[in-house]
């Protein structure tokens, strides 16, 4: 695709950042995330750098630091607000020691022996600079540039945890307290729910909402607001300051004077040990009170603090380690279309691959139509994607205003892109679905659903092997499975003698599978592990449970009227029925052993009261079939990790949720070891 020209996509990446800006600052009513914000300017940067005539003077990049709105008086610092250098991996924090310590030895001689470091939360919120003289609050005023802020003194006063008279014997003439003032989540949430009530817009994240109400003209609005604020540095005469020789005594010291200090810090003595206190933060702050978005790390030594000094813009003894954010911008590059085992039909955007709190993503769902038309997206458009946890990437939002003049529309295709048979679209539903039971994608979705661990478990038959017995037109139902020769296996494509042996036997030994496996693998719309499992207790045999009435069903317990009515008309179509008798022809159990009993052995009373968390990608089990399989034995699946968690079963990405539990200590599977454990 033609790149957009260089000027018209900096002209628009200007407009946006420019709305965005006035959105933030002047209507405090920010139109986008931070992060998206940061990538558009990087964006717009990288671009201006490539092209220097492209820089026009009123360029966001041109700013440095915002200007202080007009209603408030401005305050010039007596110190500047320094901002913190940010680091975001393990070896911008290496580069960063290496980098004070060249520049101590080049301007203060040897290290000294204390190295160790003081470690903060981050504080998501907005930094406040208080002045008391003689123990007195006269002022406190926001950052604005660092050099500059605004008095917002009279809202500030209205902060209990900002204390007006300080708990100090002997005063010093002039003291400046810095911090950080911020919403606590449960206010944020009530304020915004009061503003959704009023038609008020709401406010983005808890830090917007802070700066917002920070400048406020009505103190009393202010005050309801329950502000809240965490001290974390002081400035002042050489001599008070003298007795305080770390920046952990100045805590403690901030602490007695009445100032609500975060409770979290940490001394750390190596990088190695910052690390842990990073990662454990990494999935501990999400259980604050409060927003952090990384950890601050700051020299502990006041007297290597003082010997660094500061860069023009940050000091050289501190940096904050951010978390990545959970957005990111990124190209569309094609939109595919994905034909599901129920023949539904997902949009998935192939995406420019970006990085992602943590992974590469290169490809992002959609949904299905009515998200894709809501979204108006075009193949080469600009978009923010988005992962909330470990669920799988989604487009959150498209910027038209970014779009190329040779971007294009896309619908979902009225005809299915696997066997060009027109699809459906059911009236109550969003999703367009494939309805022929030939089409190619459908028939390998129930082969690879039936040979899956849950089902008949038949090792070595990947979605490769499917997708190739498929093709060749050797199986078209899972029945054709059990008729095929060694001699057919073993002339397939890469396929040597062994394996083909090895997938034969694993085939035989799948007609050993019971009753309750063989249901779950016919791949019945809603019949999941644990309602094959309740449908074959009451239904010991596939003729009883052919023959039962759509109201015998609906009475099992667990089982409700939509699930009962799916059942009966499955077995209502004849080509399930023939599928039934081909596969008790082809010798699979279709009963279990003595009436009215389950075959299923595996009900395992040992994980009874025992609560698993699941994370990540397993191999082959998908996240409900892993949680059936669990409950199914008697154990219990939690969404979070906590002391209660007993088993932690970990898939590929695993994200914060296996940072937690090694913390705490609780015992981690995977996949195999979990299908062990249950068997
Ligand atoms: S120290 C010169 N400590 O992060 C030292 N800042 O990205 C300057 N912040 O402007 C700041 N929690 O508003 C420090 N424990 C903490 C913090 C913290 C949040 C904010 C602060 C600063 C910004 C820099």
């Amino acid at each position: 695709m033609a790149a957009i020209p260089e000027q018209e996509k900096a002209h628009h990446l200007r407009q946006l950042l420019q709305e965005a800006s006035y959105a933030y600052y002047a209507l405090d009513q920010p139109i986008m995330e931070d992060a998206v914000y940061d990538q558009l300017y990087r964006e717009l940067a990288t671009l201006e750098a490539d092209y220097p005539d492209l820089i026009t003077p009123d360029s966001p990049t041109q700013r440095v630091g915002e200007r202080p709105a007009s209603q408030f008086v401005s305050v010039t610092h007596g110190t500047p607000l320094y901002s913190l250098e940010n680091a975001f991996s393990w070896s911008d924090m290496v580069a960063w020691r290496d980098r004070w310590q060249r520049y101590w030895r080049s301007n203060q001689g040897d290290l000294p022996e204390d190295r160790s470091y003081g470690c903060e939360l981050k504080i998501d919120g907005a930094a406040l600079a208080l002045t008391y003289e003689n123990g007195c609050l006269v002022r406190g005023a926001t950052r604005g540039d660092g050099i500059t802020g605004e008095d917002i003194t009279s809202n500030v006063r209205t902060i209990r945890s900002i204390p007006l008279r300080l708990n100090l014997r002997e005063p010093p003439p002039l003291l400046e307290i810095r911090g950080e003032a911020f919403l606590p989540l449960d206010v944020f949430h009530q304020i915004n729910r009061d503003r959704q009530d009023q038609g008020d817009p709401l406010f983005a994240n808890p830090r917007n909402a802070t700066a917002g109400t920070l400048r406020q003209l009505d103190s009393q609005i202010v005050s309801q607001r329950q502000l809240d604020f965490f001290a974390y540095t002081l400035h002042g005469p050489k001599g008070f300051l003298l007795s305080l020789e770390t920046q952990i005594q100045c805590l403690e010291a901030l602490k007695q004077m009445g100032f609500r200090v975060n409770p979290h810090w940490q001394h750390c003595s190596t990088l190695e040990v910052i690390q842990a206190y990073y990662d454990r933060w990494q999935t501990d702050r999400l259980s604050l009170p409060y927003l952090t978005d990384g950890v601050v790390i700051k020299l502990n030594a006041m007297h290597l603090q003082e010997g660094l000094g500061f860069t023009q813009k940050f000091p050289r003894w501190a940096i904050a380690w951010k978390y990545e954010p959970e957005q990111a911008i990124t190209q569309v590059l094609n939109i595919s279309v994905n034909v599901g085992r129920t023949g539904a039909l997902t949009p998935v955007a192939e995406l420019k691959p970006v990085q992602l709190a943590g992974t590469t993503v290169a490809r992002a769902t959609l949904h299905n139509g009515d998200r894709l038309a809501q979204l108006d997206l075009h193949i080469g458009d600009t978009v923010v994607i988005h992962k909330a946890g470990e669920i799988i990437p989604e487009v959150l939002r498209v910027f038209p205003e970014l779009r190329p003049q040779d971007a294009c529309s896309f619908q979902l295709p009225d005809h299915c892109p696997e066997c060009h048979e027109p699809v459906v679209q059911p009236k109550d539903e969003a999703v367009s679905r494939c309805i022929n039971t030939d089409c190619p994608a459908i028939v390998r979705g129930a082969i690879v659903h039936w040979v899956s661990r849950d089902a008949l478990d038949i090792d070595g038959m990947g979605e490769k092997l499917v997708r190739q017995l498929v093709v060749t037109g050797l199986v078209h139902t899972p029945a054709d499975l059990y008729g095929l020769t060694l001699e057919e296996l073993a002339g397939l494509e890469r396929m040597g003698q062994k394996s083909a042996a090895n997938v034969f036997n694993a085939i035989d030994r799948s007609r050993e599978r019971p009753w309750s496996r063989v249901l779950y693998g016919l791949g019945i719309r809603h019949v999941g592990v644990v309602n094959a499992q309740l449908l074959s207790e009451t239904f010991p045999s596939a003729p009883s449970l052919a023959q039962a009435e759509q109201g015998a069903i609906a009475q099992i317990h667990g089982i409700g009227p939509e699930i009962a009515q799916s059942v009966y008309q499955w077995f209502r179509i004849p080509r399930h029925q023939h599928l039934i008798q081909s596969l008790e022809k082809a010798g699979l159990t279709l009963a279990t052993a003595s009436p009215g009993l389950s075959q299923t052995p595996e009900i395992d009373p040992t994980l009874r009261g025992k609560t698993f968390v699941i994370t990540g990608t397993l191999p082959t089990l998908s996240r409900d079939e892993a949680k059936n399989l669990i409950q199914n034995h008697g154990g219990n699946v939690s969404d979070s990790v906590s002391k209660k968690t007993n088993y932690l079963v970990v898939g590929e990405k695993a994200g914060s949720k296996l940072k937690k539990a090694t913390t705490l200590g609780i015992t981690c599977l995977n996949e195999t070891e979990l299908l062990e454990m249950l068997r």
